[in-house]
């Protein structure tokens, strides 16, 4: 049984009778009317990108912020074209999206959770949003349960006060928690004035998951630092007034055999024409980026990486393209309206310095690309630059690796500062800090021969078909309903 039969015979056994329940903030989709009618859009959000092949695959409940202003139904079944999935939308005021979101999420617990030097804003208020907020989603979980077996898995750390509203309300509830960004280590996290809060929301969840051990260790370590709590560490567990969480490593990942079927499909082949057309004419070697515009990505460092890979090794001037793809991201936010003019204005500059007739070596696509293009410039490409400062997981990589070809494949260049680089022994892993290093990589990547290529790939396909989304989620559901047997 490969892994996707493996979870639908677990929900349809172990979870018969049992209501699956997502909460994320994010929708899966967002809806867009066109002239020709409604068309559904993913964003850019790993989260989605893991958990929507996971509900069409088993079916249930998704409940999510409503910031989709074109579709206005509380209740939508999805994806339309076939739905298999029923949306639950809660309606946000633009004060709860100011506060809940912009703020406290993000202005506060992004940095603070992120190491890349970003100071993180305390705002009472935005407190206050973030509780009223997270009470919303609680009531809406409750509301769609009514009075069933539910199991319900609480998404990253817009939700942290999710856990314990549930089961104040219906201890019976099997709850979990996927944490999505890392846990930083106790020190970072004390200064937050509602640390305590955050954890015990949290410490109601049965089973709390990470990216990678690193994480539970450091979210472990913060517990026993905080909180008058026991840990185990032996089973990685905490006892917290009457009740026991389990905190375990789940590296999420994505959808191996459906990437390799759109990889096949008619709408890639026929972007993947385009590209050839474009580019081969341009280059002879295509470097490709493929990020929500934030800070925590590393764009500035990998930028600065380019510009000085072509200075030092100037035979590639000419030769050699970047293509960056950058999502827009909470763009209202003072950090991200910095990083977008600093990222122009250094793009501008290293394009300035190596441009000759038709050559520019960085080209940069802000606006929205078609899944089927981006997967098209993966396959195209010679390498990826991941280059992120800190980072949960990162799925791009997982994207580039499956995109790949077994002949004359493209190589990753990755952080060692993301959770995937713990996971993907046979990429190449750079500091981004390090720019001279950084440059010096992206040289021998691109002369490193076909068959050292060939054999890094085959084991990065392998790791990735084994471990795969449905693998993923098989693992922490399977937890979840050992922890309900014992
Ligand atoms: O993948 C990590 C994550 O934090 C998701 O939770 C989130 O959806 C994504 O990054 C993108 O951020 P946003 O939803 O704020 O655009």
């Amino acid at each position: 049984m490969d892994s996707f039969e493996g979870l639908k015979d677990l929900v349809h056994t172990k979870l018969r009778e049992t209501l699956l329940v997502v909460a994320s903030n994010r929708e899966p989709y967002i809806h867009l009317y066109g002239e020709e009618g409604i068309t559904e859009i993913r964003p850019p959000s790993g989260l989605v990108t893991a958990l929507d092949p996971v509900m069409r695959a088993v079916g249930g409940v998704w409940v999510a912020s409503n910031w989709d202003l074109q579709v206005e139904e509380e209740r939508v079944q999805i994806p339309i074209a076939n739905p298999s999935y029923t949306l639950r939308r809660i309606h946000l005021s633009k004060a709860q999206q100011d506060g809940f979101y912009y703020g406290f999420s993000n202005e506060m617990l992004w940095p603070l959770c992120h190491i890349v030097h970003i100071r993180p804003s305390f705002r009472r208020a935005d407190w206050e949003r973030y509780v009223e907020v997270n009470r919303l989603f609680a009531e809406a979980i409750l509301e769609e349960i009514e009075d069933q077996n539910a199991l319900v898995w609480v998404q990253d750390f817009h939700l942290a006060l999710v856990p314990r509203l549930l089961k104040e309300a219906r201890p019976d509830l099997l709850v979990g928690h996927f944490w999505h960004i890392p846990w930083p280590n106790p020190e970072a996290f004390r200064i937050c004035p509602w640390k305590r809060e955050l954890l015990e929301g949290l410490l109601a969840a049965d089973l709390l998951g990470f990216h990678i051990r690193y994480h539970c260790d450091n979210f472990l370590k913060t517990v026993g630092m905080e909180l008058e709590a026991r840990v185990i560490d032996e089973v990685s567990a905490v006892q917290y007034q009457n009740h026991t969480t389990s905190v375990k490593p789940f590296p999420i990942s994505i959808d191996y055999q459906g990437i390799k079927r759109d990889l096949q499909g008619p709408e890639v082949k026929d972007e993947l024409g385009k590209i050839q057309k474009l580019f081969r004419k341009r280059r002879e070697f295509l470097a490709v980026g493929v990020d929500r515009v934030d800070y925590t990505k590393g764009i500035l460092e990998r930028i600065q990486a380019i510009d000085r890979f072509l200075e030092k090794y100037h035979e590639y001037q000419g030769r050699f393209v970047y293509l960056g793809i950058g999502s827009p991201s909470r763009v209202h936010l003072h950090e991200y309206k910095r990083l977008w003019s600093d990222v122009l204005d250094l793009i501008e500059t290293v394009n300035w310095r190596y441009r000759a007739e038709q050559y520019r070596p960085i080209l940069f696509r802000d606006e929205h690309v078609s899944y089927p293009r981006i997967l098209a410039y993966y396959m195209s490409a010679d390498l990826a630059l991941v280059s992120a400062l800190h980072d949960g997981m990162n799925l791009v990589a997982k994207e580039f690796i499956v995109s790949q070809p077994e002949e004359d494949p493209g190589i990753l260049i990755l952080s060692q500062f993301t959770g995937v680089a713990r996971e993907l022994h046979e990429a190449i892993l750079v500091n981004p800090y390090d720019t001279e290093v950084f440059a010096d990589t992206i040289k021998t990547v691109l002369e490193m021969p076909k068959e050292e290529r060939e054999r890094r790939n085959r084991w990065l396909q392998e790791w990735i078909r084994e471990h795969d989304i449905y693998w993923w989620a098989s693992s922490f559901l399977n937890e979840m309903v050992s922890l309900k047997r014992g």
